[in-house]
């Protein structure tokens, strides 16, 4: 642009051989009234294209200079794009594996149908219904029909969910009794009951999925592919949890083969205090935990908010999540 704009003011000034008539316009009081109107037309014009010029140069680099901001911008939201296809590579491998697995179950589970109907009025777990989301009975043996909430669409198909916390509704700060056989409302936040979890887990190999989401909508996830909880006459014990997976730290690891405490029943490893009481949950507590997804809504305190790490950001959102691990359904 300066350099269009030079030669176009050269070259007019060249054309019209004014150069010297400019110089000695200077020199000359006479001379300059004679190229007074020679200036006024011819040089004042020229000034005026320079003015310009300079403002089309600013005009330039503020546009070179938002180019750059844009460009930023793009390298960021490239980052994050690569992110997220990352995320869902993995999920939509996750789901070919689940979509196999129940392909192969389908043509067995059509040859039988009659007698499953009979024998099985209900299915024993989310995994067994098809397309399984919203509120469904399960049964398992020895133990009544109960309503259970499925999930297929946090990690993949078939998940029964056995906690929920979303809006603080429900109070978490709750009974040993309570624990046990489960409380809140399966529409918005709830806890299944350990006794239920124990039969569950127990009666055949299931994983966990935690989903979590904090004040920042940052996402985490973890994932243990052996997860078994003992029955009341352990204080139903973290038995297991089997291998770490998924995107956050494993903040559980502690918490094995402790038993359940609440408020009213402290099993936990800290001799004189109640880590339900200052922790204002009930968990697996050590002495006390890394994670405290039962913890309070929004509480001020911070030792007593849900949290799964305690250095990050208070949580807003948790699903626990278990599903069968049949690795040999075929
Ligand atoms: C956990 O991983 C280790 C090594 O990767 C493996 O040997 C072990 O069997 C795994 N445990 C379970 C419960 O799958
Ligand atoms: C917990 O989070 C903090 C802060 O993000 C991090 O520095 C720390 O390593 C985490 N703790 C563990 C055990 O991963």
């Amino acid at each position: 642009m300066k350099i269009i704009c030079y030669t176009l003011t050269i070259s007019t000034m060249l054309s019209l051989g004014l150069s010297h008539d400019w110089s000695f316009c200077e020199l000359s009081k006479q001379m300059e009234n004679q190229c007074a109107s020679y200036c006024y037309h011819v040089v004042k014009p020229l000034l005026h294209m320079s003015e310009v010029c300079r403002q089309k140069d600013a005009q330039v680099s503020e546009l070179q200079s938002q180019m750059e901001e844009l460009r930023i911008k793009m390298a960021i939201l490239e980052t994050s794009l690569a992110e997220k296809e990352k995320q869902c590579e993995l999920r939509i491998e996750h789901s070919k594996e689940i979509f196999a697995i129940e392909m192969r179950r389908k043509p067995k589970a059509q040859e039988n149908t009659e007698e499953i109907v009979k024998d099985v009025p209900f299915p024993l777990s989310c995994v067994d219904i098809d397309r399984s989301s919203g509120i469904h009975m399960i049964m398992l043996p020895d133990i009544e029909t109960f309503p259970v909430k499925c999930d297929s669409g946090i990690a993949g198909l078939g998940w029964t969910v056995i906690q929920s916390r979303l809006d603080g509704s429900i109070n978490f700060y709750r009974s040993w009794n309570e624990y046990r056989d489960g409380f809140g409302d399966l529409k918005s936040e709830f806890f299944m009951g350990l006794e239920k979890l124990h039969r569950i887990t127990s009666s055949e190999r299931h994983e966990l999925f935690i989903f979590m989401r904090d004040w920042n909508s940052q996402l985490r996830s973890a994932r243990y592919d052996d997860f078994k909880v003992g029955g009341e006459q352990t204080g139903y014990e973290l038995i297991s949890i089997g291998n770490h997976t998924g995107f956050s730290d494993d903040m559980l690891r502690g918490n094995l083969h402790m038993k359940f405490s609440t408020f009213d029943r402290d099993n936990d490893k800290c001799g004189d205090s109640n880590c339900a009481v200052d922790l204002h949950g009930g968990w697996w507590y050590n002495c006390c935990s890394d994670s405290n997804l039962n913890g309070g809504y929004q509480e001020t305190l911070k030792s007593r908010r849900i949290f799964w790490n305690y250095s990050s950001d208070e949580l807003i959102t948790v699903h626990m999540l278990i599903r069968p691990k049949r690795v040999n359904l075929s």
